[in-house]
């Protein structure tokens, strides 16, 4: 029987039962898949060590529980609409029976490729149903799929297929993504420069434009796949093989590529969509979010397709043609679960209120949010105009590295709390962490948020630096994962995200690294040194301020700010793009030659009245002509 949880109480009396016993919580869960043969181990390991296991020994293949299982009983369902970029554009839907056919016919494209077994395959798309089969494709055959979002530069490209060695790259032409055209084709040409390992390059037509061919690398897809057989008999797994990587930003270096395994990481999406979002057969789940980052693989591919769910895959933008663009989706075909990002929220609120009235929106039933803070403006424009004050928001926290949803209501049994995402799920146990790192009990109290257990969908490793995986989540409090969020529980004990306490920015739910854009700025031949810090911004959450010491003191600060803009889009990707740009004369630092972040975190929130203590500085005297700065 799958775990379908469906009141408060039960949650409650489940939450007690997970606690008493984990592993019997998780081990009931797992029975509820198909494996070619069961595991000899439900669970070893832990974080002092970072050797998480969870059902070693255990023989499957993510797909046939994605796809082969329901064949039998919803052959027939639509598993994906595509809706394109432009809503005259061509849209259809894929049964599962017709995405089962193209990803055994895709799997055979890979193995005739030579792709094996835990090679790395680099997906480099655009949001069509291509990229989902390609990713299922190389989960079929045991390749590791590496999907890096379609809107990085050739470097950052570069960088993630160097990274992992990757010997495939499957990408596009070019993509539309709004009014704005991507040339997918010619940034993987560009990044390919410098990436030897990869042999193999399919193309997926999807503008027409002009590209470069390199005769014998490059080949079409529709090519390939026109004569290839849909038998395919998928390649057995254990458990703890990895499934995939997927690169994310952190408060130091360039971003780590996080490892899922196939088991836990089926049996945690699994379970936690289906008992967040409360999905029933007929619904109809849209989860806006792009493939190339977590919540596109966790709850637009895989956690939907266990459950035998119909979603949506979305290949446009909240606000082309017009502002109207997701209610307009939303009336056409009915949806029933709409799950997206503050910022898209705060966005949308900004247009007049007649884009959102034009439609019916009278389907939806459950509205979920993912990847940042929501503020309590938009949380009650979003269940007024949106839900009509009759649809459950879930406000769900996670992580890159949880693999799923940690911390959220469940549609409708749960109650909500504005700005909160309330309650940990059966089998995640939070905990709020002091300064001296002791656990802070009770309520009413925050800290540094972390977790006390291993749960099945955590990231085991980071792809080739084991040691970054264990200095990252698991020395700052040794015995438990740290999370880099701050946390307040409140008198009831709902938990509410503040958001990062490390160097990483939350930018329009994109996470972002400070050192990450520092290094791209640096490379200004202009540029001695640079710092960057987030502010608040009222529809990103988080805006980029950038202060810089310059060589020679722009004349033209705009024009120079566009260089910055040209350097950061080239070398990383335009989300990267500093919002505001500050010259300093110097920058605020300790003896030891640390920057004091805290500073200049307080001059970009417009808060510099309040210093707090400067004593420790070098210079005390350059915090006063940083407070006297412009940005531009
Ligand atoms: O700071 C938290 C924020 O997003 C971070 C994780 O980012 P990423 O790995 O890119 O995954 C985003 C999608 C799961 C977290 O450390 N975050 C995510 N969800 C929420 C959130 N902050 C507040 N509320 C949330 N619901």
């Amino acid at each position: 029987m799958w775990l379908n949880i469906k009141s408060f109480e039960e949650y409650n009396q489940i939450y007690n039962q997970s606690e008493t016993d984990r592993l019997k919580f998780w081990e009931h869960e797992a029975g509820t898949f198909y494996w070619r043969k069961s595991w000899d181990n439900v669970h070893s390991g832990g974080f002092e060590k970072g050797d998480i296991k969870w059902f070693e020994g255990g023989k499957l293949n993510i797909t046939e529980n994605a796809l082969d299982r329901h064949l039998n009983t919803i052959g027939n369902k639509t598993a994906f609409i595509f809706e394109p970029n432009h809503p005259d554009s061509f849209r259809r839907t894929i049964t599962y029976r017709q995405l089962y056919d193209d990803v055994c016919r895709f799997s055979n494209v890979l193995q005739e490729k030579g792709i094996q077994k835990g090679d790395r395959v680099c997906i480099y798309m655009a949001m069509t149903p291509e990229l989902i089969i390609s990713a299922l494709a190389c989960a079929r055959i045991g390749a590791v799929h590496s999907i890096v979002f379609a809107g990085f530069s050739a470097q950052s490209l570069a960088e993630r297929i160097q990274d992992c060695d990757a010997k495939m790259l499957i990408t596009n032409d070019g993509l539309r993504r709004g009014d704005k055209h991507v040339p997918l084709k010619d940034i993987s040409d560009e990044a390919l420069k410098s990436c030897p390992t990869v042999k193999n390059v399919i193309v997926c037509q999807r503008t027409n434009r002009d590209i470069d061919w390199v005769e014998g690398r490059d080949e079409w897809w529709h090519m390939l796949i026109r004569n290839a057989s849909k038998v395919h008999k998928a390649v057995e797994m254990d458990a703890e093989d990895p499934l995939f990587i997927l690169y994310t930003s952190g408060s130091t270096g360039k971003p780590k590529g996080v490892l899922h395994t196939c088991g836990g990481y089926m049996v945690y999406t699994s379970y936690t969509f289906r008992n967040v979002f409360q999905v029933s057969e007929e619904d109809v789940y849209w989860c806006t979010a792009d493939a190339g980052w977590i919540t596109g693989h966790s709850y637009i591919i895989y956690g939907p397709l266990f459950n035998g769910a119909t979603g949506v895959i979305f290949e446009g933008v909240p606000n082309y043609p017009d502002a109207g663009r997701f209610w307009e989706v939303v009336e056409k075909y009915r949806i029933t679960h709409f799950y997206t990002a503050p910022t898209a929220i705060r966005a949308l609120m900004s247009y007049d209120i007649k884009y959102v009235q034009k439609y019916d929106l009278s389907s939806l039933k459950v509205l979920g949010t993912v990847g940042e803070p929501i503020n309590e403006e938009a949380w009650h424009w979003y269940n007024d105009h949106i839900g009509g004050g009759r649809c459950p928001i879930v406000d769900t926290w996670w992580q890159t590295e949880t693999g799923g949803i940690m911390i959220s209501p469940l549609a409708g049994i749960t109650p909500t709390k504005p700005g909160f995402a309330t309650l940990p799920l059966p089998g995640i146990f939070p905990v709020l962490m002091d300064e001296n790192g002791k656990e802070i009990q009770g309520n009413g109290v925050s800290g540094n948020l972390c977790l006390k257990y291993p749960w099945p969908g955590i990231a085991r490793t980071v792809w080739g630096d084991h040691e970054r995986y264990l200095k990252t989540y698991m020395t700052s409090y040794k015995g438990y994962y740290f999370t880099g969020d701050g946390c307040r529980r409140d008198p009831e004990g709902y938990y509410r995200i503040t958001g990062r306490v490390d160097d990483v920015l939350n930018v329009s739910g994109h996470r972002l690294g400070t050192a990450e854009i520092e290094n791209a700025i640096n490379e200004h031949p202009n540029i001695v040194e640079s710092a960057v810090v987030g502010y608040p911004h009222d529809i990103k959450g988080q805006g980029i301020y950038a202060f810089m010491i310059c060589e020679n003191d722009p004349n033209d600060p705009v024009a120079f700010k566009k260089e910055i803009h040209n350097l950061v889009t080239k070398i990383i990707g335009p989300i990267a793009k500093p919002d505001l740009i500050q010259i300093a004369p110097g920058l605020p630092k300790t003896r030891s030659g640390k920057i004091m972040r805290r500073i200049l975190r307080k001059v970009a929130a417009k808060e510099a009245e309040d210093m707090g203590d400067v004593s420790t500085l070098l210079d005390p005297a350059v915090v006063e002509e940083i407070k006297g700065g412009k940005a531009y």
